[in-house]
């Protein structure tokens, strides 16, 4: 089976370097960003193309979800299938008369950070039976977790990672902020942060909760109050008072 890759950015990365990793071979990796293209070519031995796309049994959109219909237009022949790695859109956000497909990794993904792709679920929606199969062997080959899921289903899985990852990542910048406005190095913090992460793996979340909001310590929640301001300041209050709600205290 012949797949070309488009896009050049996180997910096309990984997505080349878990496939040719497994001796999966790509057929073309193709975008308009020429040094990226060439950079990810160069490390994993991969054609790219900037201007012709070649033929192929399987094309992967990997391009930002405003983007997705757009490039999905260039795909103009009829018997091929077409997938995205959207966790957000429809399938039918595919503009073409190809089959269309859903092919979503549920991780983070960073070029900079190597990852275990064994261990990454893969959510899967075709059009057919076919296609399923086709996309579960493909999916299989990389991960040990390939799952089917409808478009309502995975919007919801998306918006958890949402909450899961996105926002935790945002915390801890914000964290960093504060430390580095006291020349406290942010290490100090890592072993917090993985217990954190750990716990969550023998103890339900809501359980895991500790710190001065589920203790309702008022006098700590005013000090940390008087020492922020801004965005950092109103994140605070609204974390607290989220934790105070689902207390109910
Ligand atoms: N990163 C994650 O953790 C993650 C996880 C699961 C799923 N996804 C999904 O995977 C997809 C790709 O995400 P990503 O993180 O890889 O994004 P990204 O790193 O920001 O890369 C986006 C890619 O899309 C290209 N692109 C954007 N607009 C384009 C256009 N009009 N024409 C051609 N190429 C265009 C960009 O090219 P330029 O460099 O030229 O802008 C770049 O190669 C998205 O649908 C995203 O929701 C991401």
């Amino acid at each position: 089976m012949q797949i070309v890759i488009i896009g050049s950015g996180n997910v096309a990365y990984h997505m080349a370097k878990a496939f040719t990793g497994k001796g999966i071979s790509i057929a073309q990796i193709f975008g308009r960003n020429e040094k990226e293209l060439s950079k990810i070519s160069e490390e994993l031995k991969v054609p790219y193309s900037t201007g012709q796309l070649k033929d192929a049994d399987l094309y992967i959109i990997c391009v930002s979800d405003n983007s997705v219909e757009e490039v999905s237009r260039s795909i103009i022949k009829k018997d091929v299938l077409v997938a995205h790695t959207s966790g957000s859109l429809p399938k039918e956000a595919l503009a073409g008369e190809y089959r269309k497909a859903s092919f979503y990794p549920l991780q983070t993904f960073s070029k900079s950070k190597e990852l275990e792709y064994e261990k990454i679920p893969f959510f899967i929606e075709t059009e057919n039976g076919e296609d399923k199969k086709i996309l579960f062997e493909l999916a299989s080959s990389i991960s040990k977790n390939v799952m089917e899921s409808n478009h309502e289903k995975r919007k919801y899985i998306h918006l958890t990672a949402v909450f899961a990852c996105n926002f935790v990542n945002h915390l801890f910048s914000r964290a960093k902020e504060i430390s580095d406005s006291q020349e406290i190095p942010f290490d100090y913090f890592l072993p917090l942060i993985e217990e954190t992460v750990q716990k969550i793996h023998e103890i339900e979340p809501k359980m895991a909760q500790t710190g001065p909001a589920v203790r309702n310590d008022v006098r700590v929640l005013q000090l940390h109050e008087h020492l922020l301001k801004d965005e950092s300041l109103e994140i605070y209050k609204t974390m607290n008072h989220s934790i105070q709600e689902m207390y109910e205290l």
